[in-house]
């Protein structure tokens, strides 16, 4: 299996995580392992990465491409959101940057029968770890609740036909259990009208990015990566985050923007109760965008949105 994947906003990151030869860097998100590489590379001879991914066959090709830096490149087959745990455990605590390039490498997107694909007939996957005897997305469309489906749709989908798209997978599977990518994107442009499916994207890319985060808890595991950052940087470390929808850069800005501020308590309150104190300067007012040349060379950089901010 090939994880080919070209690293995003590769220089824009170099230049806001770059804390000179020596720093030790955590790549939470390791896929092909293109950023990694240039972490170490940064890292030189005295410092070190240690890199994470929830999927092991990532982790294995990445493993080949990064063998020339021996010990200073250290993987681990971890969520992020247990990124306190594993940086302790490795050494980690107190790194001089933290990149979390999130969503799916082109990698799992193109070998079909990982079944992320809308493109395919292999059976509907979607798990990003597939040893972790978690659901799939079969599980999910053929055992969910109508309403519990329309909801995952609509939330994280954004899918105007949320309601309809569930009600016609509680149909169509009374009939037989709906197995593969190919079945689910005919239940998909079956319930949406014909108008509303000749304008914009494909018409199943809304329900399977939908249950894809679904399944793999993808803003629960964001969350809980976001707040342990601040207890694993080093005071002045840099924390870059690369995200390529709405819902991730939407839960990226409010956490940091929380973190800047500090104090929680409703703002009718005199005094602050909460003790809260800023833990991170923004660096990002506003995300960076890869630029036109990068997207016009990897239309997959198109939706990118690069937040960066600083330990305090
Ligand atoms: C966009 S790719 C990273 C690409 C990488 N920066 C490169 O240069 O090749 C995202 C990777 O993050 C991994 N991933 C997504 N969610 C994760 C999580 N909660 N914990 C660990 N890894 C995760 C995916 O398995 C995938 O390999």
């Amino acid at each position: 299996m090939t994880y080919g994947h070209r690293p995003v906003m590769l220089d824009e990151v170099q230049r806001i995580i770059d804390a000179g030869p020596g720093a030790l860097y955590i790549d939470a998100t390791v896929g092909g392992g293109g950023h990694t590489e240039r972490l170490a590379e940064m890292a030189g001879p005295r410092g070190g990465v240690l890199g994470l991914d929830r999927d092991p066959e990532a982790l294995k090709a990445a493993g080949v491409r990064l063998a020339r830096f021996g010990d200073r490149v250290k993987l681990v087959h971890a969520r992020f959101s247990e990124l306190e745990r594993v940086a302790r455990a490795s050494g980690f605590l107190g790194a001089d940057g933290i990149l979390l390039d999130l969503g799916l490498s082109s990698g799992q997107v193109d070998v079909e029968e990982r079944g992320f694909s809308y493109h395919g007939s292999a059976p509907l996957d979607m798990r990003m770890d597939q040893t972790s005897g978690g659901p799939t997305a079969a599980d999910l469309v053929n055992g969910l609740p109508e309403e519990e489906l329309a909801r995952i749709l609509r939330d994280y989908g954004e899918e105007r036909w949320a309601s309809r798209i569930a009600s016609f997978i509680v149909q169509a599977r009374r009939r037989s259990r709906i197995e593969t990518a190919a079945d689910l994107v005919e239940i998909v442009k079956a319930a949406i009208p014909a108008g509303a499916r000749r304008r914009g994207p494909h018409p199943a890319r809304r329900t399977f990015q939908a249950l894809r985060i679904a399944v793999n808890d993808e803003l629960g595991e964001l969350e809980r990566a976001l707040e342990q950052v601040p207890a694993v940087l080093a005071a002045g470390g840099r924390m870059v985050v690369i995200s390529y929808h709405s819902l991730e850069d939407r839960l990226v800005k409010r956490f940091l923007r929380d973190a800047e501020r500090g104090c929680r308590c409703p703002p009718d309150f005199p005094d602050c109760r909460c003790g809260r104190r800023p833990t991170l300067k923004v660096l990002t007012r506003r995300p960076l965008r890869p630029g036109a040349r990068e997207v016009a060379e990897n239309p997959r950089s198109r939706s990118a949105k690069l937040r960066a901010a600083q330990r305090l």
